[in-house]
């Protein structure tokens, strides 16, 4: 009989008996998998555990808030935060293939955390305490599909940012690794985190960087996040989190056309809804949303957001389209 809160004690006792007193490091992205995993291990060994969290920049409104404050307050976790935001600037400047941003952010973000890492190793060594182990919040269908290798997995290259840089000399802890999302999401609201980050719906690695078709850069990202975050509150006011599996919204920044507003001509920007229905993002449909969440949506985005005129929504299956743009 499944009970989280059986798990966690399990789970606990285990992680407790496998690291004993040694160091262990955890890089934490925003998601639910990471966050849960991290609050497992810090309920077992508490302040034996070092989390990293790297903003990139990349993050949407209010998410380096959430893990900052919320999560912190809620846990009690040691976080060290790496303000990388201009290094990936300066990375991706001028870029504008979807692989070549994906291998550029993944490249960059290994050399961050390995930075903090050996930091953070310095740091404990001089206390006669190396890190050993490092956390990952890998799932019971990770396990399952690296080990059989999938159709659609290759189309891009999803190295998840937070992920493991290969030559770290590390031992891995993953906790959740017979478990599934809804069960890791269950486990997070036992341990009592911030439902913004359990109920979080899942977001690439490489985050608002394939999210801007054409280059990044501070002031797409900034139009980007203004509409998302109308996008997800609209979406989440009208109770349909549940309904989607995700909706990633989507800046067409090389792409301008003519509308009116008040007595002016504007010339601005796209911004593309793509909503999706979906089991495990192999395959989904587009979500039938509401005519009136869709109109509350547009209508917020073209008055709040001056550099967007027009917004339009993707009616694209996957396949043929993947759900990212990008
Ligand atoms: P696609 O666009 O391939 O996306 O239909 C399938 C799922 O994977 C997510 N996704 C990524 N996740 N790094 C990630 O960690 C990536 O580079 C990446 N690209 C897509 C996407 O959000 C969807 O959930």
């Amino acid at each position: 009989d499944w009970d989280s809160g059986n798990i966690i004690e399990e789970q606990v006792a285990r992680i407790r008996e496998t690291v004993g007193s040694d160091k262990v490091l955890c890089a934490l992205s925003g998601g639910v998998d990471s966050a849960v995993a991290a609050a497992l291990v810090h309920e077992a060994v508490g302040d034996q555990l070092v989390c990293v969290f790297v903003d990139h920049g990349l993050l949407r409104q209010d998410e380096r808030r959430q893990v900052e404050e919320d999560y912190v307050a809620s846990t009690g976790v040691r976080l060290v935060t790496v303000d990388a935001r201009e290094r990936f600037m300066q990375a991706l400047a001028g870029v504008t293939d979807p692989e070549q941003k994906r291998k550029i952010i993944g490249r960059e973000f290994i050399r961050v955390f390995e930075q903090a890492e050996r930091d953070l190793a310095a740091e404990a060594a001089s206390e006669g305490e190396p890190i050993r182990w490092l956390v990952q919040g890998t799932l019971y269908p990770d396990v399952v599909e690296s080990g059989g290798g999938t159709g659609t997995a290759n189309i891009k290259s999803h190295h998840n940012v937070g992920g493991l840089p290969d030559d770290l000399q590390f031992q891995l802890i993953e906790p959740l690794r017979a478990l599934f999302k809804d069960e890791v999401r269950a486990i997070g609201r036992e341990l009592g985190l911030p439902e913004a980050i359990v109920g979080r719906q899942p977001f690439p690695g490489p985050g608002l960087g394939i999210r801007i078709i054409g280059e990044v850069t501070e002031e797409r990202l900034d139009t980007l996040r203004r509409a998302d975050a109308i996008a997800r509150a609209e979406l989440t006011a009208a109770g349909l989190d549940d309904e989607i599996w995700q909706c990633p919204v989507v800046l067409l920044a090389d792409v301008r056309s003519v509308g009116v507003q008040g007595d002016g001509r504007t010339y601005g920007h796209p911004i593309v809804l793509r909503p999706v229905s979906s089991e495990d993002a192999m395959t989904a449909d587009w979500t039938r949303l509401p005519y009136d969440v869709l109109a509350r949506i547009s209508n917020r985005i073209t008055n709040e957001v001056a550099e967007v005129n027009r917004v339009v929504l993707d009616v694209t299956s996957k396949p043929p389209g993947t759900i990212e743009w990008e």
